[in-house]
């Protein structure tokens, strides 16, 4: 097809995604297997189990979205596959996947960076227009990312140690709220009258790092103290004071990213990108500072194959493709 007809391939963790989509934009299936309930269990992700899993559903989740699209494999006009970063177990079983049917249909095979497939997310919903900032956001990553031009990625700040959607998951933890924590603190924070006040890690005043271990054990700490008094503090007052730490130093740092590089917009990316807080507070700090807000739907949010799909479109138009020998990088550079 003139328009590219990709089916693309997302086990960077514990989601076993395939997703075909046409024109970069048109998603004609987005299938994910969730291993959310195998991990539970464990209160997160345990990389062997993950692979395994991934292993077992791989060729259903292929056929699922083949058939839901309604195409005929040989329509396909290229492969895509998430090359890193993430588990690399996980990424190892949608490699071979996705190489074995390239070779198959002879069609080129393209490597996709995980995170920039959480950017373009938000190429699936609008007309992105450069230069923008990233705000990517997830239970493996917080950085804020520079697109300079379509494609061109530079990182200008990251978590120096936990990423925020693992601080919501071990706050959550601790305040004996299901795995994963997220959406638990979030309503919980919706619903408080009252916040316990929390620390706000700024970092060097011109720096657009974040740090979020810091907040973590301060609310672990204020747990403590108050079981040694023989008290217990209101979870939800709690998450109100934890969640607004996070949000408000996303939203700083975010928008005076977007103002020092002159974005034209901002994207939110990541499954943090479904917080209600979050989301709401960008809003208002992005209409005060005449600033376009792009945010994707909650299901290309969270990880997803047509995410991958859509950026590997760019690459597909422009003869980007990857050699089959491609090596699954857990750590891959943006
Ligand atoms: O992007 P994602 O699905 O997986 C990764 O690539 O990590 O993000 C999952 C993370 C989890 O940490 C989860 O707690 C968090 O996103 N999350 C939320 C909310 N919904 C999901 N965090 C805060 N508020 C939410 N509503
Ligand atoms: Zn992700």
């Amino acid at each position: 097809s003139e328009n590219g007809l990709l089916l693309a391939v997302e086990t960077s963790c514990d989601e076993t995604s395939v997703a075909i989509v046409e024109g970069g934009r048109r998603v004609l299936a987005n299938c994910v297997s969730s291993q959310m309930e195998t991990h539970e269990r464990f209160g997160g992700v345990v990389p062997e189990i993950a692979s395994r899993k991934h292993v077992e559903s791989i060729t259903r989740i292929v056929e699922e979205a083949i058939s839901k699209a309604g195409i005929r494999p040989s329509d396909l006009s290229a492969v895509a596959v998430t090359q890193g970063p993430g588990l690399i177990g996980s990424l190892l079983v949608g490699a071979a996947a996705a190489k074995a049917l390239s070779l198959a249909l002879d069609v080129p095979l393209i490597g996709v960076h995980h995170i920039a497939g959480h950017i373009y997310a938000n190429a699936l919903v609008a007309e992105l227009q450069y230069p923008a900032v990233a705000l990517v956001v997830s239970g493996g990553h917080t950085e804020l990312v520079l697109l300079e031009s379509e494609g061109k990625f530079r990182r200008i700040g990251q978590t120096r140690d936990d990423a925020a959607g693992e601080a919501y998951d071990k706050v959550g933890r601790a305040l004996g709220l299901p795995y994963p924590g997220g959406p638990h603190i979030d309503r919980l924070a919706h619903e408080a009258e009252e916040e316990i006040p929390m620390p706000r890690a700024w970092l060097e005043p011109d720096s657009y790092d974040f740090s979020f271990s810091g907040l973590k054990s301060a609310v672990l700490a204020a747990l403590n103290q108050a079981r040694m008094k023989g008290q217990t503090l209101n979870p939800a007052h709690v998450a109100r004071g934890f969640q607004e730490s996070v949000i408000e130093v996303l939203v700083a740092k975010a928008l005076r990213a977007a103002s020092e590089y002159g974005a034209k917009q901002l994207l939110l990316a990541g499954g943090v990108a479904a917080n209600r807080g979050l989301r709401a507070a960008l809003k208002s700090a992005c209409e005060a500072a005449g600033l376009p807000l792009i945010v994707p739907p909650f299901e290309y949010c969270t990880d997803n194959a047509a995410m991958i799909a859509a950026a590997a479109h760019l690459k597909w138009k422009r003869g980007r493709t990857t050699p089959l020998e491609m090596k699954s990088e857990p750590m891959l550079s943006l």
